[in-house]
């Protein structure tokens, strides 16, 4: 049932406080990470994590490569698994081979956690669905909790991912002593504190529906970011383009000069990511150069951007990953309300299915 929201992803974009709170319970004490259904000895000799998924799993995977490498200090790979399952990858056993995915159903996935598998590399896989075909073949499971997800266009689920793996880079980090308890204590307080940040205000819903409306036309947009902020502005572009039909990409920020810049013109449209917290002069700077060639700007962030058309601005947080959460919805609320003005079918977007289960 819709609860008197207008579509399921609505709903789902309002349940993330509840369903992040949900993938919380039990998993933090003041200053560990607990997950009993991990086998710490999991990543006995493990000397690599490799990341696989596709789709917004993925994106939520490519968070997951900051994360690790800087707060747990293991070398990262990530992979979209349509690609690795066909380009004679190498896999070495001192790698744990990690599948991603909101069904644990999806082929691509599903054949390179066979593949890993079959190499004798072990498998973990971080999931929302007890019991699919990813959680019964591998070695072990994390689930991400996020209830059932009915909106084609994925959303909580990606909000639990991102969860799971920053409590998971914790983990590591305790057990290869690469944060002291001080650091980790800390992160877990801030971690406690993403609840709070993914609530919708009705404040924040009305200002993006009544300024999606200058973006329903154009050619095109791009959603610019750097480090976490790029995996979440390809988030951002997927959202969009999957149910508003508009074409959107995501780029790191510091990669427009190197060519998409040339596309910039006042009807190109540039969603700015701006996290006080982490690199914001770099990115500002980046955003600096489309406005001044003209694209038009909507920018998000704490700290007001005069140089922006359109500025959506988030609460105040101290981390650098909560002003994550808080943009993700707020990217997320931005497509519902493009898509609901282009009259599209929010839920059931052409072309696309919940699950993909062939190749
Ligand atoms: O169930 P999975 O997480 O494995 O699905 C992967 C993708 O098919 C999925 O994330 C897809 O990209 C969504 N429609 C995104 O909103």
């Amino acid at each position: 049932q819709k609860d008197g929201y207008r579509f399921f992803m609505e709903k789902e974009i309002y349940e993330q406080s509840v369903v992040i709170s949900d993938t919380l319970m039990g998993r933090l004490s003041d200053d560990e990470i607990i997950f009993d259904e991990l086998d710490k000895t999991l990543f006995d000799g493990i000397k690599e994590i490799k990341l696989c998924a596709c789709g917004t799993s993925y994106h939520a995977a490519m968070s997951a490569s900051y994360l690790f490498e800087r707060y747990s200090k293991i070398k990262t790979s990530l992979e979209i698994a349509s690609e690795f399952r066909y380009r004679d990858p190498i896999m070495t056993k001192d790698t744990l081979f990690v599948v991603i995915s909101q069904s644990g159903e999806t082929a691509d996935t599903l054949e390179t956690l066979k593949m890993a598998k079959a190499a004798g590399l072990k498998t973990l896989v971080i999931c929302n669905v007890d019991n699919s075909s990813m959680v019964r073949l591998a070695d072990a499971t994390i689930l991400t909790r996020a209830g059932i997800e009915k909106g084609v266009a994925s959303t909580k689920a990606f909000a639990t991912q991102v969860t799971v793996f920053w409590m998971l880079s914790l983990y590591v980090a305790k057990l290869k002593n690469s944060l002291t308890q001080k650091e980790i204590a800390s992160h877990i307080s801030t971690l406690r504190e993403i609840p709070s940040h993914v609530k919708v205000s009705d404040e924040m819903h009305e200002r993006i529906k009544r300024l999606s409306k200058r973006y329903l036309h154009g050619h095109g947009f791009f959603f610019i970011g750097r480090d976490v902020f790029y995996p979440l502005a390809l988030e951002g572009a997927l959202k969009l383009k999957e149910i508003s039909y508009l074409h959107a990409e995501g780029y790191p920020a510091g990669e427009m000069k190197h060519g998409p810049i040339a596309l910039a013109d006042p009807e190109l449209f540039t969603i700015a990511l701006l996290p006080k917290h982490l690199h914001y002069e770099k990115a500002k700077s980046n955003v600096e150069e489309l406005s001044a060639r003209d694209s038009t700007i909507c920018a998000i962030s704490q700290i007001a951007f005069e140089r922006a058309d359109d500025f959506i601005e988030i609460s105040e947080c101290d981390h650098y990953m909560l002003e994550f959460f808080e943009m993700m919805v707020v990217v997320q609320l931005l497509s519902l309300e493009i898509s609901i003005r282009l009259g599209n079918d929010v839920d059931m977007p052409r072309n696309l299915a919940k699950s993909v289960t062939v190749e």
